[in-house]
């Protein structure tokens, strides 16, 4: 993992302008979503990948942990998994991931051109790691969980440090209700 803030040396107002954009994936059940199948709700989304060892599983849960907390609040929100490895991570392998967390993700994979284009509209990094074996690879990734509001447009974000309730308490401040 990559240090998250690496971008937000530039002010806040107009970093946020530069996050999201459209984009063209599939779900964990071969379902095709693109940025405004998003819309109308609010979305917490996270890249990474799910061979990564422990900083994406710790990520997902704390997502996870936070929508278990903020109750009916949860229904506002849809938490979102872009993967950042295209090649291992098929329709059928999210499928099998998505078991392991919050019921209402939506894990989402593409071709190596289109997981480029969403990782790039969300100033997301990603590169396989150098090893010796073509298989067993890890990625290097930013670890950063976006809170985007029901237009697409980005309100704030989270680092690999947040926690379930200090997640849970911004997306209440933020979404309400
Ligand atoms: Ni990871």
């Amino acid at each position: 993992v990559v240090g998250g803030y690496l971008i937000w040396t530039r002010t806040q107002e107009g970093t946020a302008a530069l996050i999201g954009g459209p984009f063209e994936l599939v779900d964990q059940s071969g379902r095709t979503v693109t940025d405004a199948t998003l819309k109308g709700k609010w979305s917490l989304i996270y890249f990474g990948y799910t061979f990564c060892p422990d900083v994406c599983p710790t990520s997902l849960t704390v997502m996870t942990q936070a929508l278990d907390q903020i109750g009916p609040v949860a229904d506002k929100v849809v938490p979102v998994f872009i993967t950042v490895d295209p090649e291992r991570d098929t329709v059928e392998q999210l499928a099998g991931y998505h078991d392991h967390f919050h019921p209402s993700f939506v894990m989402l994979t593409g071709t190596p051109a289109q997981v480029k284009e969403v990782a790039k509209a969300y100033r997301v990094y990603y590169r396989k790691a150098e090893t010796e074996a073509s298989t067993d690879y890890l990625m290097d990734h930013s670890s950063i969980t976006y809170l985007m509001d029901p237009n697409g447009n980005y309100v704030t974000h989270f680092g690999h440090d947040a926690t379930p309730e200090g997640m849970a308490k911004t997306i209440r401040e933020k979404v309400g209700g």
